[in-house]
């Protein structure tokens, strides 16, 4: 095996933990690697006035793979105050380095796997006709455009006149916004371009077909959204008779899409959505699958540039406790993915195998598995530590 190098980005609070157990593990799994740290989160923000600096973007632009823990970010003012007295009232704005680095390296490309493991008490059951319970198998791939949409960042308050007066030629603007005074108007716009709309198509084909799934689903809003929703939509089904015979193209509503999570979450195996609704869908699948203990991701693009990182955030309250309590599977899982997409699958397999493992068996569980109160006593109430779960997961392997 050819050794990796990795770019391993811990970021704030339980990032940290996290990624460092992650990296115990994927050593134990024999994946040759060599991890070179990049700096990015909440301390470089106070510190340098950037949370995603240069050198961290070099070593990306360099190595290419990275490994992602999870960042602390706030509202613009909360960021502005917290900065080094010496940064202060120089004009610096934080934006996420979550957002900069899809940006940057144009990481067009999310993908959030949601599946089911076995013994899970986290695992979404449903009521049977008969007043018995089922525990349907979810098992859904989430693609979500992650550059464009409500996300691409162009918005306005107090719109200058510019902007001001191209939207009034719109008859909706003008019938419905333009008697409200301009500094209580706010905007914020939802762009997709043809290019990027087909790339996440494409991938979400692409996994349909390697995977042997009868069809997408394209969960969007088009009889209202017509534009945006509506293109993505006709783009599928053009692309689907075009190159992608025999894969069949459904489409579902964001919103009836949610109320039927809990009624047949087990039908959907394929999902693609813009950049906001994919973000809504994933986190509700992943409700149904474990929560965020679980929820991983991959994001990639057309700079070969790939970060791979659970969903979930910092969870600062838990950050600083002498034995992290918090759950790794989400990270691992991530790892699996950079594994995937590396063309380690043999060390990725052996690593959900053994997490799933583990889960069945249910010896080992952390506090959110035991649906405990996250407190520094659920290890002493019998919860397994971040690092017991790791070990677990090791001596599996
Ligand atoms: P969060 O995901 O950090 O935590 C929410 C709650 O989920 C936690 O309090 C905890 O109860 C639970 N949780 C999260 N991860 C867990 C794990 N691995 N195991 C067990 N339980 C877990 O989201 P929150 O509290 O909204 O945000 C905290 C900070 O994280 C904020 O600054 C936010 O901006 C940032 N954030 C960063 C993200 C990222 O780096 N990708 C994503 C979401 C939030
Ligand atoms: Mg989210």
């Amino acid at each position: 095996m050819e050794k990796r190098t990795i770019v391993a980005m811990p970021g704030d609070g339980i990032g940290k933990v996290v990624l460092e157990e992650c990296i115990r593990l994927l050593d134990a799994a024999g994946f040759n690697a060599e991890y070179v740290h990049g700096d990015i989160g909440w301390d470089f923000w106070c510190k340098e006035g950037n949370p995603l600096p240069d050198r961290t973007i070099e070593l990306l632009e360099k190595h290419k793979i990275g490994l992602f823990g999870a960042i602390t970010s706030k509202p613009k003012d909360k960021a502005a105050a917290e900065l080094a007295p010496e940064l202060q009232n120089k004009g610096l704005v934080y934006y996420s380095p979550i957002v900069t680095m899809r940006q940057k390296f144009k990481m067009d490309i999310c993908k959030r796997p949601c599946k089911t493991f076995l013994g899970n008490p986290l695992n979404f059951i449903r009521r049977t006709a008969d007043g018995n319970f089922e525990e349907p198998a979810v098992d859904c791939m989430i693609f979500r455009q992650n550059t464009e949409g409500l996300y691409c960042g162009i918005e306005w308050s107090n719109a200058p006149d510019t902007i001001w007066n191209a939207l009034l030629t719109h008859k909706n603007f003008a019938n419905n916004f333009a008697s409200h005074p301009r500094d209580e108007v706010f905007i914020s716009s939802r762009i997709l371009t043809k290019k990027y709309t087909e790339r996440i198509l494409r991938a979400a084909f692409d996994y349909a077909k390697e995977n042997g799934h009868k069809g997408i689903t394209v969960c969007e809003k088009p009889n209202v959204i017509r534009e945006t929703s509506g293109m993505m939509l006709k783009l599928a089904q053009d692309i689907a008779k075009k190159d992608y015979p025999g894969i069949a193209v459904w489409d579902t509503n964001i919103d009836a899409q949610m109320m039927w999570l809990t009624k047949n979450p087990e039908t959907y195996n394929v999902i693609v959505a813009s950049n906001m609704f994919g973000d809504i869908l994933s986190d509700g699948f992943a409700g149904l699958v474990g929560g965020l203990g679980f929820a991983s991701s991959a994001q990639f693009g057309e700079s070969g540039v790939a970060v791979f990182e659970p969903t979930h955030g910092s969870a600062p309250k838990y950050a600083d406790y002498k034995t992290s309590i918090v759950n790794p599977i989400a990270m691992f899982l991530s790892a699996c993915m950079m594994l995937d997409y590396i063309g380690e699958k043999e060390i990725s397999q052996r690593i959900q195998k053994a997490i799933a493992a583990v889960v069945e068996e249910g010896k080992v569980r952390t506090y959110d598995m035991m649906k405990m109160r996250g407190s520094e006593d659920t290890v002493k109430n019998g919860a397994a530590s971040t690092t017991q779960m790791t070990d677990a997961v090791i001596a599996k392997l």
